[in-house]
């Protein structure tokens, strides 16, 4: 294979790779846990691809020793997971569950063993069913309390093990798609005043841990895990760059200008005002969004794709068109604000068999914008190519088209580390196949291959892709063979 020079990582880079606790961890009855909404949600007729659930996922829950020691083979020197919720607190607040702690505790201990650092994400999508019970969840601004409890439980007892935390996963995703587009728990659909007050809520959320970190002592590194889709304008026709402004606003700075700055952006809130969905906010709550933002460390991202921004007329693409969850290549909808912006289809990029562009600049751009934006270090939290693989006979998978696709991302982050932008961390996603969400378990996205398929049953046995090897020797050369 040929070898690139990329550009210079710096000394101590962390190569990681990511996973979520419900795409990995299965277990969904056993350890004390309490239900999820998620483990609700997938039990709906039509929500997720055949059906598929977590109830197994990748049996992460009873194999994570033989995972994480896959990790030392590999070198990864960060590996980031996220805790359950109901793991830790089955009713999502009360009586702590020891097991569930003790879980989390054996992980973080056996990374540490062979040097791995643990990144922690608190949120990754979910929730403990009795506060959707409770309160609606998100909706209730008293889930901002609870959090903040289950963030300080975790703060304090995983304390001095645990030097990066990441607060969210992707709020901008699971609102859109649990208030929007129904596809995600609650399956709300179109409720924009409640999306935007779902959002003020996680935002809240977040600073109110930010701050209850520092105020225990925490000195490591914390901030939120954002999908970043960076937008250009289809061309420079003045309403189509206006387009890709009203985007910007609206997809991108909403999110992160809060993160690092406390402050939503002025003419997309303008813009609610006016259409009254505008969030209610309690008195102090800018005040405590400024402190937070004061207090993270870094901008995580999660890049997958870029895209691109037209003006879209009045009867124009909706955000509710179909989205491709089957692989089958082209099925996915033009997808848009009416009156604002669409985002039609790069003619200049491929796509993966889901329909999302591939564009390894896009990882660059993101890491400018954050530099010249906010000015934090950023923590690549996910990054990676869903794809069919096969495993032949002789139990090989050969996804080369991985390599590619990362050897590709990777020369792209190292070019922005060369202009300037601090760069901490590079998690793939994943390290073993795992559930994809709406997606099921053919979308895969591993280094090591897991013998499962949509229905239960597979020997859920492991299996080293060549990806594995290639990414073995970026960590050992610290991304100068790639
Ligand atoms: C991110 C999520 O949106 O992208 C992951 O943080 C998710 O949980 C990943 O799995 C890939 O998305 P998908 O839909 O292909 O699984």
């Amino acid at each position: 294979m040929e070898q690139m020079r990329a550009a210079g990582f710096p000394e101590g880079f962390l190569w990681g790779s990511a996973s979520a606790a419900y795409q990995i961890e299965g277990g969904w009855k056993e350890g004390g846990k309490g239900m999820t909404n998620w483990d609700a949600f997938v039990r709906i007729p039509g929500k997720t691809y055949k059906a598929t659930t977590g109830d197994v996922a990748v049996d992460h829950y009873h194999r994570y020793k033989e995972d994480i020691a896959l990790m030392a083979e590999m070198g990864l020197n960060t590996y980031r997971f996220s805790v359950s919720w109901a793991r830790i607190f089955p009713e999502g607040t009360g009586e702590v569950n020891e097991e569930g702690i003790a879980f989390y505790q054996d992980i973080i201990d056996e990374c540490l063993k062979y040097n791995i650092e643990p990144m922690v994400t608190i949120y990754h999508w979910d929730l403990p069913q009795a506060l959707v019970d409770e309160y609606q969840g998100w909706e209730s601004p008293r889930i901002i309390d609870d959090y903040v409890h289950y963030a300080k439980t975790l703060f304090s007892r995983f304390d001095g093990k645990v030097k990066y935390w990441i607060t969210l996963n992707e709020q901008n995703i699971f609102t859109s798609l649990g208030w929007l587009t129904a596809q995600h728990p609650p399956g709300k659909f179109d409720d924009q005043k409640m999306f935007y007050q779902v959002n003020h809520h996680a935002f809240m959320a977040h600073a109110k841990a930010v701050l209850a970190y520092r105020q225990m002592g925490g000195k490591g590194q914390i901030g939120a895990s954002f999908a970043y889709t960076p937008s250009y304008a289809l061309d420079c026709k003045p309403i189509n760059a206006m387009a890709k402004a009203n985007y910007d606003d609206l997809k991108n700075y909403w999110w992160m200008d809060v993160y690092a700055y406390g402050r939503y952006p002025v003419a997309a809130m303008t813009y609610l005002k006016k259409k009254g969905i505008a969030p209610d906010m309690a008195d102090g709550d800018k005040e405590i969004l400024r402190q937070a933002a004061s207090q993270i460390t870094f901008m995580g991202v999660n890049y997958y794709q870029s895209c691109v921004c037209e003006y879209n007329p009045m009867d124009g693409a909706t955000p509710y068109g179909t989205m491709n969850t089957t692989g089958v290549k082209g099925s996915a909808q033009e997808l848009g604000m009416p009156g604002i912006y669409k985002n039609p289809a790069n003619p200049y990029l491929m796509t993966t068999d889901w329909d999302w562009s591939i564009d390894p600049s896009g990882l660059q751009f993101c890491c400018r914008e954050i530099t010249s934006r906010y000015a934090l270090p950023i923590v690549i939290s996910e990054n990676g190519l869903g794809a069919f693989d096969k495993k032949t006979e002789d139990d090989q998978i050969h996804d080369e088209y991985r390599i590619c696709y990362l050897k590709e991302h990777i020369k792209a982050l190292g070019e922005a580390v060369e202009e300037g932008c601090q760069v901490l961390a590079y998690c793939t996603w994943s390290f073993t196949d795992l559930l994809s969400w709406l997606n099921g378990y053919q979308k895969r996205y591993g280094f090591v291959y897991v013998d499962r398929e949509e229905e239960e049953g597979g020997t859920l046995n492991r299996f080293k892709k060549d990806s594995f090897y290639w990414y073995k020797k970026v960590i050992e050369t610290n991304g100068k063979e790639i």
